[in-house]
């Protein structure tokens, strides 16, 4: 019997209409789709999208540290996270946090994130390095194993404007990072595969 992918499930974490999130998860599944243990079938990259989530600003009663989930869209969101072995989170910086739709998707679980593998690709004017800094706190918060690479994309810097420019704040925009970009997003993956064999920390 053919032994199940390990899956890392790319969350995009904006949901603003026009929002540029979705394309760079199609890029990063891309460069993904490159490497070794996914083209071998030993990895498989699964896009979840928070708009298509549709998650209320939470409304269980109990926290989820307890398990108690009483809303059917909570463990409609449960059974998506935990069906992912480890996570790369894609963020766009927000006011220099991390947006409103992803801090709350997040809130929402705790079983599901802790022990599991997770890394940050995050964007903005120069990267988007609060929001990652954030983040990684966050999810070191619900316990999961943050690895150290992480990427960052700048809208100056990785992507390109055909017919628009960076100051249209509704510009469209090509994801068109550079190599040493592609290179940094293949090392994250590595690194959330290798965090996956080492033993789980003693909680
Ligand atoms: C509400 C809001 C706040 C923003 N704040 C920042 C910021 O603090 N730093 C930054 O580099 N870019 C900031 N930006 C620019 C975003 O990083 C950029 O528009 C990015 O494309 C947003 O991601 P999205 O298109 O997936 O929504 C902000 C954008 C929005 C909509």
């Amino acid at each position: 019997m053919d032994k199940k992918p390990f899956v890392i499930g790319v969350v995009v974490g904006s949901s603003r209409p026009g929002r540029r999130g979705p394309a760079v998860a199609g890029w990063l599944t891309e460069v993904a789709a490159r490497h070794p243990s996914v083209r071998s079938g030993v990895a498989a990259v699964e896009v979840i999208d928070l708009a298509e989530q549709r998650l209320p600003l939470l409304d269980e009663p109990v926290p989820a540290r307890f398990g108690d989930y009483r809303q059917e869209h909570t463990r409609c969101w449960s059974a998506v996270v935990a069906g992912c072995d480890a996570f790369v989170f894609v963020t766009p910086e927000y006011n220099h946090s991390i947006p409103a739709v992803l801090k709350n998707a997040i809130d929402y679980l705790d079983a599901e994130w802790r022990g599991r593998p997770a890394g940050v690709l995050s964007y903005g004017v120069d990267g988007g390095g609060w929001a990652a800094g954030h983040l990684r706190d966050i999810l070191s918060e619900v316990g999961a194993r943050v690895v150290d690479e992480h990427v960052e994309l700048g809208l100056f810097a990785d992507f390109e404007w055909p017919g628009g420019e960076l100051s249209d704040p509704t510009a469209v925009a090509r994801v068109a990072p550079g190599e040493d970009r592609a290179a940094a997003v293949t090392a994250l993956l590595t690194d959330l595969l290798d965090a996956a064999r080492e033993p789980a920390p003693v909680a």
